[in-house]
């Protein structure tokens, strides 16, 4: 079986056929992409990935992913967005919710850093690294990502103090572009394992490439179910499987539709809290694939129901300007049924016998019956299980609709340029050399 999206109560929104009136803008997006002529169709290398990725290139990352396994007994994952959120998004998302906490385990600690600059985080996690064995995985496409580099400088020396300059080749490891780079510099010269980063896949778009498969193996996931599943989802989202059976063009067309009825906010939301860095990954992908041109849906994201006793009141009541889209996953790996009790102290007793998940299901229909009554659409995709495989399929849905959707809006979903800005002042600020006349520029300004 295959996840299963459920749009009804997002098109009730619409006027009758305002979905299937996308149909011919998304199959033009569909065409495009599969025949290369969109806007950035230097970067489609994801579009059949999982169905290109061969048996023996996922032995090659294992291989790898158990060399670390064996070395460290902590691996860190050193990147930032698309080399960063991908990995973490499904290490969360299938393993325990307290692993880091779990003594005498079969799998290394997995840490993620170099996704941002705090001096207490890499102060903090120094610390932590004292004295245990630990590995980094340095993931940057570039190779010169400030937060990245600058956090893989701090590793490598803590690491090569603790282990030794000969034994650390043996457990840092570099995803990096093929020739460019400081990463891919640095790499050669040290001897380090590499894989590389394909030219035309974008970094919100690479968690099937090393990026997120070598992570997710060091956490000892299994990346062929994964990738199974994605590819089994590019079967059900190609471009000749009829509009209404398609869930990707479903999912993009109600979407668009939605944003042009007013519905500027996309809530993405789980039941689910190991699923929170899932929907960061969705934030990325959408947010910098649709945000430009001074267009695109502004993805955001809820945990319930801990956010319903925060957001909550705004969900139900507050502008008219949003949506949801609801990640429920079917059945839970685990069972535990609600204990009765003879004193009753709790008034509870009403719920002895059930699973704690009918609780969790009732108020996932209880929040979607108030939160249509009170106006906001509502998509539904329903997982049979958090597992590999459909996690897989997950990824793959939320790809390539969102390389539908971004056409059908009329934006190149591939670029971002709007990511540059920040970087320009701080480099100008901070005096990189080859910045000299816009530090100039800028002290300027902030003297004024
Ligand atoms: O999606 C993107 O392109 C970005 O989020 C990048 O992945 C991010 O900036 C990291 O870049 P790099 O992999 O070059 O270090």
């Amino acid at each position: 079986s295959n996840i299963k999206l459920d749009i009804t109560k997002a098109a009730s929104f619409l006027e009758a056929g305002a979905v299937k009136a996308f149909e011919p803008k998304v199959k033009a997006a569909q065409e495009a992409l599969e025949n290369g002529t969109c806007p950035g169709n230097d970067f489609l290398g994801w579009l059949h990935l999982p169905s290109s990725i061969t048996e023996s290139f996922l032995d090659e990352l294992q291989a790898t992913a158990n060399t670390l396994r064996e070395k460290c007994e902590v691996v860190v994952v050193a990147g930032i967005g698309g080399s960063y959120l991908g990995a973490r998004a499904v290490i969360e998302a299938l393993g325990n919710s307290f692993s880091w906490l779990i003594q005498d385990k079969k799998n290394p600690t997995i840490l993620f850093a170099g996704n941002n600059i705090g001096e207490d985080y890499l102060a903090e996690m120094t610390d932590y690294l004292k004295g245990k064995k630990f590995g980094v995985i340095n993931i940057s496409k570039s190779g010169t990502t400030t937060e990245t580099a600058l956090t893989f400088r701090l590793l490598k020396k803590q690491c090569e103090a603790q282990m030794g300059k000969d034994e650390a080749k043996h457990v840092i490891v570099a995803v990096t572009d093929a020739k460019r780079g400081a990463a891919r510099t640095c790499a050669d010269k040290e001897g380090y394992k590499s894989f590389i980063i394909p030219d035309n896949v974008g970094g919100r778009f690479s968690v099937l490439t090393p990026v997120g498969l070598l992570p997710i193996a060091c956490a000892g996931f299994d990346i062929k179910q994964l990738v199974k599943g994605a590819a089994d989802m590019e079967k059900a989202c190609g471009k000749n499987v009829p509009f209404e059976e398609n869930p990707a063009a479903q999912y993009a067309a109600v979407r668009n539709g939605l944003y042009g009825a007013g519905k500027k906010i996309e809530i993405m939301v789980n039941y689910q809290p190991k699923l929170h860095f899932f929907s960061e990954w969705w934030k990325q992908l959408y947010g910098e694939s649709e945000g430009k041109d001074k267009k695109g849906i502004f993805p955001a994201s809820c945990d319930f129901t801990t956010d319903l006793h925060s957001m909550g009141q705004w969900i139900q009541d507050g502008e008219r300007t949003i949506f949801e889209t609801v990640i429920s996953i079917e059945e839970p790996n685990r069972t535990m049924l609600f204990p009765s009790d003879e004193e009753n102290l709790d008034g509870l007793n009403f719920l002895a016998g059930k699973r704690v998940d009918e609780v969790n299901k009732m108020a996932e229909l209880g929040t979607r019956l108030a939160h249509v009554d009170g106006g906001v659409p509502n998509i539904r995709i329903s997982v049979p299980k958090l597992n590999e495989y459909y996690i897989g399929q997950l990824i793959y849905f939320f790809e390539i609709a969102c390389g539908i959707s971004g056409n059908v809006l009329g934006v190149n979903p591939f670029n971002q340029p709007g990511v540059e800005a920040y970087k320009k002042n701080m480099f100008a600020l901070l005096e990189k050399p080859g910045y000299e006349a816009d530090s100039k520029a800028i002290k300027e300004r902030l003297a004024q």
